[in-house]
């Protein structure tokens, strides 16, 4: 892993264990890209690249457009595939060009300096590469030292070249119970936007992520795949884009719709990261580079291993009617059923029978909660239960008695009318009053009634915006700010990142979520490619829900699925239960009970299991899924099948990645090779609807070589 810079060619090179990226000064000192691909072990490996250097020349017509590839694509001549920064000047002048003017390298981090050749704007490009891993953090800071504002139209996070090429475009997107859709299909002249304006979310309907494979070639284990993760919870913008010549250009960033930014002196503006990744194990070796970011850096070191408590969360059985003599007589039942967290969901507030009233009035309703929550709170801690609470935070219903008191603090365009989503108006978390009063409010829920876990959900988009283009941009940092206030102050609670589901499923909020409310969809059929989906990207003991082991039929779909395979589908992921238990009868509590049990025997293998596609929902009826432990210790083999025709459940999966010579058992105490398990691999038979199994095999301490 080394960042470095060759003095004499004016030559950065950013190179890891597989992975070489480079980039140089031209002779007229444009920052111009060179390669991003597989590492390129040779010192004289770029020389062609860096003698075709060429600045464009005066004679050139139409036949050719771009001859520089600008590292961080700004108004360069000629150049009209997307850029990344957009400045106007006080004079009215549109756009920079930009010039090198220094660089620093800090261990693994590289700052680049780049200033527009007569207005005092400064660019720092920043390069971290995120060790042990081959990734790198890209942003950009853009400062003026001048006393007149610089307006900002449009500043992503990075442009990122691409060797020119074919290529196929992998990205994820959906809607509220949809989320992480599959989308594959090879892009062409065009450009391909994939984008947020929906104000206080990323995640809903593409998830800030995007993948990109040359030729198509990629498979999930071999070829060569690009990808990046934007790291944000808000608008944002990815785009891919290919011209004639088969440049192909990424950029990603905050949304340019609604934005703008005035920069001066002591108001720079610094855009989020923009991770971005290349592997030649295809799309398996992606969705590795992923985990390992996630558990190496994102997730805090003691929770990356350990295994999630099984939740139960009142939601879907009881909607908004909850009440204290509800919740402590479900306490039993639900440790009977192996329950080890009860989650109150909505509805614990003030009035809050319905949508309409409790949100921004953060007491609990006297009426129904005759003690308090501390209560319920305590009669969990007495039956060695956690407990844990619903919150809202940046929400209020008009008919509160904060929407009485701050008005103001509304996000609201003075001539119109307000308009609701769900009975709901959004705060405007770019406030610095706004974020004080979710810290205030959440430290007291939380030191009063003892919380062991804090679900934060977020469910409408903004409509009204005001007048303050920076306020988008603002309220995640806001959003991040209370986020983080909590996990410092409170660092054994566990929070679920929850936004009408999977709404702020990305990157920007990894560092605080213990568990992502992957969706509110729980039928399994569809779980079956909501999991896929969500597993590409980001490790299964994060993939939570209000429960899944839930209401049948499915308030979706209206499917009947039978509990065995709704259990199944439950116990891929972190494990909820959501069913109403004061009317399940003993044995109906005992089965889940069983379930549940049977998913604690491995459920702190899955804490550290990378999730390999054998056989993909997005392609068939038939799901299987790999979990592979990091250390190679244990393998489970989850197998969903459902309207299976022509015998088409008839199939031989073969294992990925375990050693040949190692041996591992199964739950029969049979032992097979590594060579078996993935050359002859297992034969599977299912049949009709609904059915599915796992198969689970620990490592031996003995090898095939011992035996020999
Ligand atoms: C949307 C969430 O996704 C659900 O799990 C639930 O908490 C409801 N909101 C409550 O209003």
């Amino acid at each position: 892993m080394s960042v470095s810079f060759d003095e004499k060619r004016r030559l950065f090179r950013l190179d890891t264990a597989n992975m070489t990226y480079a980039f140089a000064v031209s002779a007229a000192g444009l920052l111009c890209h060179l390669y991003f691909g597989g590492r390129l072990p040779g010192k004289n490996d770029l020389d062609a690249d860096l003698e075709n250097l060429s600045e464009r020349r005066d004679t050139e017509g139409v036949s050719r457009e771009i001859t520089v590839r600008q590292e961080y694509a700004a108004q360069e001549p000629f150049d009209f595939m997307q850029d990344a920064l957009f400045p106007v000047f006080f004079d009215g002048t549109r756009g920079t060009r930009l010039r090198y003017a220094g660089h620093e390298i800090q261990g693994d981090i590289l700052r680049v300096l780049l200033r527009d050749g007569y207005y005092p704007l400064r660019v720092t490009l920043e390069y971290e590469l995120l060790e042990p891993l081959c990734l790198i953090r890209r942003k950009a800071k853009i400062e003026t030292d001048g006393t007149e504002a610089i307006r900002l139209e449009r500043c992503f996070s990075a442009s990122v070249e691409l060797p020119a090429d074919d290529y196929r475009v992998t990205h994820y997107s959906g809607h509220w119970g949809a989320e992480y859709r599959r989308n594959r299909r090879m892009l062409g002249q065009e450009k391909l936007v994939l984008d947020n304006s929906r104000g206080l979310c990323s995640a809903h309907q593409h998830v800030p992520f995007i993948a990109l494979d040359a030729d198509g070639a990629a498979t999930e284990e071999t070829g060569s795949v690009y990808f990046g993760a934007l790291e944000w919870s808000g608008e944002m913008k990815l785009t891919a884009e290919q011209d004639f010549f088969r440049h192909v250009r990424v950029t990603a960033g905050v949304d340019d719709r609604d934005f703008e930014w005035m920069v001066t002196k002591d108001h720079p503006f610094e855009t989020p990261g923009f991770v971005i990744g290349f592997t030649e194990n295809g799309f398996s070796g992606m969705s590795k580079a992923l985990y390992d970011w996630q558990w190496e850096l994102l997730m805090p070191k003691e929770r990356a291993a350990k295994p999630f408590p099984v939740i139960y969360n009142s939601w879907y059985p009881y909607e908004f009617a909850v009440d204290e003599g509800k919740c402590v007589a479900l306490l039993p039942k639900l440790a009977a059923a192996g329950a080890e967290l009860f989650v109150l969901d909505d509805g614990w507030m003030e009035g809050r029978t319905n949508d309409s009233r409790g949100l921004g009035d953060w007491y609990a309703d006297e009426k129904r909660f005759p003690h308090g929550l501390k209560a319920v709170s305590d009669a969990c801690h007495e039956q060695g239960l956690l407990f844990g609470l619903w919150v809202e935070p940046e929400m209020v219903n008009l008919k509160s008695c904060l929407y009485a008191e701050h008005p103001d603090w509304v996000l609201r365009d003075e001539n119109r009318p307000l308009t609701t989503m769900r009975r709901q108006l959004p705060l405007d978390l770019a406030l610095p009053e706004v974020q004080r009063f979710c810290i205030e409010t959440l430290d007291r829920l939380i030191e009063e009634n003892e919380l062991d876990y804090l679900k934060w959900d977020m469910n409408r988009y903004f409509s009204e915006r005001g007048t303050d283009r920076e306020m988008p941009f603002l309220y995640v940092r806001g959003l991040y700010a209370v986020w983080r206030h909590i996990r410092r102050k409170f660092p054994r609670l566990l929070l679920e990142n929850c936004a009408s589901g999977g709404g702020r499923a990305d990157f920007g909020m990894l560092p605080f979520s213990d568990r992502i409310n992957r969706s509110d969809n729980a039928d399994p059929v569809d779980v079956m490619r909501l999991h896929e989906g969500f597993t590409t990207l980001y490790p299964p003991m994060l993939a939570g829900g209000a429960g899944n082991i839930s209401p049948c039929p499915n308030g979706i779909n209206g499917r009947e699925v039978p509990f065995a395979f709704r259990a199944l589908c439950g116990m891929t992921g972190s494990m909820s239960i959501g069913i109403d238990l004061l009317k399940c009868p003993d044995e109906e509590i005992a089965r889940i009970g069983k379930a549940v049990e049977r998913y604690k025997e491995y459920r702190s293998d899955i804490a550290q299991s990378y999730v390999l596609r054998l056989r993909s929902a997005e392609e068939g009826n038939v799901t299987a899924l790999e979990y592979l432990r990091r250390d190679g210790e244990t393998v489970i083999l989850f197998v969903l099948g459902h309207g299976l025709r022509y015998g088409e459940g008839n199939i031989t999966l073969r294992l990925r990645g375990l050693p040949e010579n190692a041996l591992y058992r199964d739950e029969d105490g049979k032992t097979l090779s590594g060579g078996a398990l993935t050359r002859k691999g297992v034969p599977i038979r299912l049949r009709g609807d609904y059915d599915g199994g796992m198969l689970i095999f620990r490592k031996e301490r003995a090898t095939c070589m011992d035996l020999k």
